[in-house]
């Protein structure tokens, strides 16, 4: 038994990468896993899984009235599944709007549809856990410089838009026992990051990333914290220091109470 046992746990982008290491760990902690990505192999993630694209409203109905239909509850939600490609103002005009639809849509409006969908049903049972997939972008080490800024203007600003997502939540969710959280991870080795540095990757820089499997385990101290934990903060989690939960900010702006 540990503290998540029996818990259902709903990850979007578990097919690879960080939603697969989540989907598998929380599996390992005893959670029922219901798992969504527009890739095949999300069907290798144990649970009850989902082919499907996180931009379409439809998609989030199906996952979670899925979820419901064979599990009754959802007790954690983890909006992980995101993409990432050079953009800029100086792109052509078409590009942009493509990417637009590409990077925001997944990033932003698959985390809103989702937190959506998934709070209603929170609410219903009396509590839960939305956990917010950022990027350490949006939450530097402390006392570097940002990082990663000049080259993915739509991807940043997707990120940086889901903190309004989850301080807001986690006020307005509170009292229905539901926190609400981001993790903003660093560089982590993944096909996301191995696609981005492409021929510039070298074998000291890969092994200075962190694992999914890191994340993963600041993922279940976070929702094993249970209902008094914390809420509405940015957890960091950097290159080159030992990842630690206590690692954490609120998420724009101290909660009341
Ligand atoms: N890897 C890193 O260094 C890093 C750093 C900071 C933040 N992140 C964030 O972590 C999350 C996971 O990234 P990763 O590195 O594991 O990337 P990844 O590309 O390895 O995995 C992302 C998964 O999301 C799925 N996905 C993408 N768009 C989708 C859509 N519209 N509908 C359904 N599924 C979709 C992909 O198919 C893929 O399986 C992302 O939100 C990313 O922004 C990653």
């Amino acid at each position: 038994m540990t503290a998540l046992t029996g818990q259902v746990a709903l990850v979007t982008g578990a097919a690879q990468g960080l939603g697969r290491a989540f989907a598998n760990r929380l599996h390992t902690e005893g959670c029922k896993i219901v798992a969504v990505d527009r890739r095949e192999a999300v069907h290798d993630v144990v649970g009850l899984t989902y082919v499907a694209d996180v931009r379409d409203p439809d998609t989030a109905r199906t996952v979670v009235d899925g979820a419901v239909a064979k599990h009754g509850r959802i007790d954690i939600l983890v909006n992980n599944a995101g993409v990432v490609s050079p953009t800029g103002p100086a792109d052509d005009w078409q590009k942009g709007l493509d990417d637009y639809d590409e990077i925001v849509d997944t990033n932003l409006r698959g985390s809103f549809l989702f937190g959506r969908a998934a709070a209603a049903v929170m609410i219903e049972n009396g509590g839960g856990n939305i956990v917010n997939i950022g990027t350490d972008h949006v939450f530097p080490l402390p006392g570097v410089d940002v990082h990663g800024h000049g080259a993915m203007d739509l991807y940043n600003a997707s990120k940086w838009a889901i903190n309004g997502l989850t301080l807001d939540w986690a006020i307005s969710l509170k009292e229905h026992g539901i926190r609400v959280n981001a993790i903003h991870m660093g560089a982590t080795d993944s096909e996301m990051l191995r696609t981005w540095m492409g021929d510039a990757i070298t074998d000291e820089m890969v092994a200075s990333w962190m694992s999914p499997d890191q994340t993963a385990e600041i993922l279940v101290q976070l929702l094993s914290e249970g209902p008094t934990g914390r809420t509405g903060q940015n957890i960091g989690l950097w290159v080159g220091r030992e990842p630690s939960i206590s690692d954490s900010t609120h998420a724009g702006a101290r909660l009341p109470g």
